[in-house]
Parts: structure tokens; sequence; C-alpha cells
């Protein structure tokens, strides 16, 4: 059985009282969803404040937003993965429908910093997933399984032994208008089929969150979906009884 996984990406949000505060309401109620994996997901400069923080709850994990696609070095203003694991990260996002948009970020450049993550004994969470216009024009299968097979193209056959896939339709994200259950479960099985044509025992065990516009009211049902792992919570990680509710829909 897949152990649900629940990330909440903070995005570039916050301040370091907001981050405190929201880390212990968090905190204050781990216990109550102790079946679900819960990671926050802080802006870099915030790593060592929230690392500090969970140290005294050990059922909450850190995560990078991104990192790198290049080894330490001369790269002013990056973070490396190495650096990013250094600060306590587990997981790290990689291709963030908001990187490849509004930063250029190629599905080589995705694939190089999968690669990154993985060689800094992160666990990589490729982020994937089409556009409203892609979506019209019935694409969405396509333009999922070419971003899937870029990092395969890396990162060999075995890419997905140790990652995590999340399906976020970049128009669902931060919209409002999730997915339906049935439409996510969809994509999810597509997603997950694609991965066992390379790798048949990653893709029974990998996780697969839904990610766009999940909320406390919606995520269980999304989540009971038999391909849907769990949520990359983008707004609602920001409140602390919205994400409180969403891990316990997940558990
Ligand atoms: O990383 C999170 C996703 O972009 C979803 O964001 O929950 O605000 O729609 P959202």
């Amino acid at each position: 059985m897949r152990r649900p996984l629940v990330m909440g990406n903070w995005k570039m949000n916050g301040r370091r009282c907001t981050a405190q505060s929201l880390l212990s309401a968090v905190a204050a109620e781990a216990a109550t969803f102790s079946d679900v994996d819960v990671v926050v997901c802080p802006p870099h400069v915030y790593l060592g404040l929230v690392g500090d923080r969970l140290g005294g709850c050990p059922s909450i994990a850190c995560g990078a937003q991104d990192v790198s696609a290049y080894v330490d070095g001369a790269y002013t203003g990056e973070v490396s993965a190495e650096m990013a694991r250094d600060m306590g990260c587990e997981f790290a996002i990689i291709g963030h429908s908001e990187r490849r948009t509004l930063f250029g970020e190629t599905d080589g450049v995705v694939a190089q910093k999968f690669a990154r993550a993985l060689a800094a004994d992160m666990t990589p969470v490729l982020c994937v997933g089409e556009t409203a216009e892609e979506r019209d024009a019935g694409r969405t299968r396509e333009v999922v399984l070419r971003q899937i097979d870029a990092v395969f193209a890396t990162c060999g056959a075995r890419a997905f032994a140790r990652a995590v896939v999340a399906y976020e339709p970049v128009w669902a994200i931060g919209t409002g208008r999730a997915a339906s259950p049935d439409e996510a479960q969809a994509v999810h099985r597509d997603i997950r089929d694609a991965v066992a044509r390379h790798d048949p025992e990653a893709a029974a065990g990998l996780r697969i969150l839904y990610g766009g516009s999940v909320k406390a009211q919606n995520a269980r049902e999304l989540f009971a979906r038999a391909d849907i792992d769990g949520g990359l919570i983008g707004g609602a990680s920001l409140i602390a009884d919205d994400f409180v509710g969403i891990c316990r829909a997940a558990g």
C-alpha cells in the first residue's frame, strides 16, 4: 500500500513570524493525522527556521521548492540540491509549472534538476500538467507523458524508483477550479502506466499527488481515488486549519 503524502508549497509567501505561527499551529495537530506523510516547502531563506522548528516535530518533513540544475559553484542566486539537503530537506519540488512558464525551465532543465535532487539523496517531486489550451486541444496525455519521458531520458529506467509525481493541471492552480476526481484519476492512471512501461516495481509504489485548488472541502473525494496518493497544496497550505483539514482527509 502507498502511504498518503500531503505537501504544502508555500511559494513566495510569508515572513519569519507567519512561518513560525503556521508551523506551530500545524505541528500542534500533527498527532491527529498520523497515517499520512506531511511535508512543508518554505521559501529557501526560511529553510533554517523551519528546520529548527520541525526538530521538535519529527512527523513533518521539510522540502525545497526548487533546486539548481548545477552542482555548487559560480552560479549567483542559485541554491544547490546539496545545500537544500544540508539544510534538512528530504524532498525537492522539481519542474513546478510556475518554474516552467515564468522562468523558462524546459523539460531538459527540469530533468537535470531531478537528477541533482536524486544525487543529493533527496526525493524529487516532479510536477507535470497541461495548460488550458493543451487541455482544450485534447493534448493532456501527450503533454504529461512527454514531461515524464524527459526524466527517463536523462535519469534512466529506474528514475522513479525514489520519486514522487505531482499532477498539476495549470488551469487548476490558484483558480479555485480543481480537476474533478474522475478527471484527475484518469491522468494519474496514465502516469502510472507510463512509468510501469519502464519500471513496473517503481510504478506500483509511486506516489502520485494531485495539485490545483485542493481545499479541505474537496480533498477527501480526490484522495479516495485509486491512483491519487495525496496532494501538493498551494494556497490552502498557508492557512493552518485548511492544511490540517487536508492532511486529515488524506490520513
Ligand atoms: O504547488 C501547488 C500548486 O501549484 C497548487 O496551488 O493549491 O494554490 O492551487 P493551489
